[in-house]
């Protein structure tokens, strides 16, 4: 039985941290009970920023693991230090929420899937684009049979600027740049996992994955893994391919990153695209849909990609509740991280790679 109020516990509080909290500030069924970062000081600043006068701030996740009123830890940390800290977390019984990408290796995600198939408390890896509401109007309409069945599915992930912007800590673009921290680079193996989640959503594993990955400067000075193009060979003809560009100069309207994302569903009788991610260019609807010869457009109200992670915290909270398994399991994840190290793999060599021989 999972206890009412849940007890939040966060490790790492930096800048993706004020999304995971809205999920839970003002939620009845949860309360932020504690806070971790190094930078002790930037965690106390989001205890006041979120009005958490009583909850215990520390710098040091073992303390914070090692605490009776912390039920549930959102794991919100540089992505070498996710396989060491959820395993010391199902370790001290508590529920894992880990951001994506779920760690570094196949080996650790062996390591994860294994302790947390074993361990009697649920574990999930957090992947909100699959919440955010053009991805779920979409999936409706799959679902519905609106587009007959799925062939291919291409995705294209746009960087440019963005006048709206939010600030991102030199530090959150520093250990990006490093792939000891990292595990890949920033549009393929990080913000990929987004689009590969995707792909696996509606297509599953890949038989074959062929990737370039390119070399660009951002204007902050940091490289980015574009212009880049993965394609990837599903079984029973069908595929998908996952293409990134960056637009030093394409003004992207945004409240978070400047970056345009577009989505293609091709099925046997329709089409469905997706037109708006992390930001949006132009005022077209956020999803469309070709069907019964008609181009269907009626989906324009759908909320903001903040929204997408308000309801990928609600969603576990409701899965805790009801006993069901959360989008995504770490052995979900495991095959979502495959697509990139594949991706990874195949531009390193120069040529296509078995998915499963990566
Ligand atoms: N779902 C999404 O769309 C999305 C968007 C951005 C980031 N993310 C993910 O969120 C995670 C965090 O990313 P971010 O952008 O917030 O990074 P960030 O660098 O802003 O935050 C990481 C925080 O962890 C702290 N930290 C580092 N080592 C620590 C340790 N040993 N113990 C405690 N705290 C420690 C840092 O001081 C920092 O405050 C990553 O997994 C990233 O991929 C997901």
């Amino acid at each position: 039985m999972i206890r009412t109020p849940l007890r939040i516990g966060f490790i790492g509080t930096g800048r993706i941290s004020d999304l995971h909290a809205a999920g839970y500030l003002g939620n009845p069924a949860a309360r932020i009970t504690a806070l971790c970062d190094t930078n002790v000081e930037r965690a106390r600043s989001r205890a006041r920023a979120w009005g958490l006068d009583d909850a215990m701030v520390t710098d040091d996740p073992a303390a914070l693991l090692s605490r009776n009123d912390v039920d549930l830890v959102e794991i919100l940390l540089p992505h070498h230090l996710h396989c060491p800290v959820a395993l010391a977390a199902i370790n001290a019984g508590k529920i894992v929420s880990l951001q994506k990408p779920m760690c570094l290796t196949l080996e650790e995600a062996d390591r994860l899937v294994e302790a947390a198939e074993a361990h009697d408390r649920p574990v999930r890896v957090f992947e909100n684009i699959l919440f955010d509401q053009p991805v779920m109007v979409a999936d409706t309409l799959v679902r519905e049979g609106a587009i007959g069945r799925p062939l291919a599915i291409r995705m294209k992930s746009n960087p440019g600027k963005g006048q709206g912007a939010w600030e991102v800590p030199s530090e959150a673009t520093a250990w990006r740049q490093n792939r000891d921290l990292s595990g890949g680079g920033p549009l393929i193996f990080d913000d990929g996992h987004h689009k590969f989640s995707l792909a696996w959503h509606y297509m599953g594993e890949p038989e074959e994955v062929h990737a370039f990955i390119g070399r660009t400067l951002h204007r902050d000075g940091s490289l980015l893994d574009a212009p880049s193009i993965v394609s990837m060979r599903f079984d029973e003809q069908r595929i998908g391919s996952f293409e990134v560009v960056y637009s030093p100069d394409l003004e992207i309207e945004t409240r978070q990153y400047p970056q345009d994302d577009r989505i293609e569903i091709t099925g046997s009788s329709g089409v469905i695209w997706i037109n708006r991610g992390h930001g949006s260019i132009g005022n077209q609807p956020s999803v469309q849909c070709f069907r019964n010869g008609e181009l269907d457009s009626s989906h324009e109200a759908c909320s903001q990609w903040e929204e997408s992670f308000i309801r990928a915290t609600r969603h576990f909270l409701d899965c805790l509740q009801e006993g069901r398994a959360p989008a995504l399991t770490a052995r979900n994840a495991r095959s979502v991280l495959r697509f990139a190290l594949a991706a990874e793999e195949s531009a390193r060599i120069g040529r296509a790679v078995r998915y499963t021989d990566v």
